[in-house]
């Protein structure tokens, strides 16, 4: 499964013009965002903090294959959040039922950097995909 909700009407996402780094936490692995290679992939919005998370090893768990249908790709975007398009309603009313729901927590399939800042992202550590992480 991937891709969008056929029953969400998505907003205008900016997409980046410009290279951009993203650290993700505690991994404290940087990934440079080149915006001719968006998306990456079809899981997630387009360009999104997921898509660019697995596209670069990164194991973020993602139930619902990217479609805002669940809350396992919960991360925390600790910097940089104003460079990303802001949460609609129905990504705010799936983080409240998310465990440890702060002012940072965006889901990483909805969240879309511009690209006009860097960008650090902790991914919880009940979302990270232990099995992926182990592989070689
Ligand atoms: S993967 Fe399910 S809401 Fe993001």
């Amino acid at each position: 499964m991937g891709g969008t909700n056929p029953y969400i009407n998505y907003p205008h996402l900016e997409k980046p013009t410009q290279t951009f780094k993203v650290r993700f936490l505690p991994m404290d692995k940087v990934v440079e965002v080149n915006p001719e290679k968006l998306p990456y992939a079809e899981t997630g919005l387009p360009g999104s903090l997921l898509d660019i998370a697995l596209a670069h090893d990164i194991a973020i768990d993602h139930a619902c294959g990217g479609v805002s249908a669940c809350s396992t790709c919960h991360v925390f975007v600790k910097k940089g959040v104003k460079s990303c398009n802001e949460a609609e309603d129905f990504e705010l009313d799936m983080l409240e039922s998310a465990p440890g729901n702060t002012v940072e927590s965006r889901l990483s399939c909805q969240c879309v950097p511009n690209g006009r800042e860097d960008l650090v992202v902790e991914v919880p550590g009940w979302n990270r995909n232990l099995a992926r992480e182990t592989e070689p």
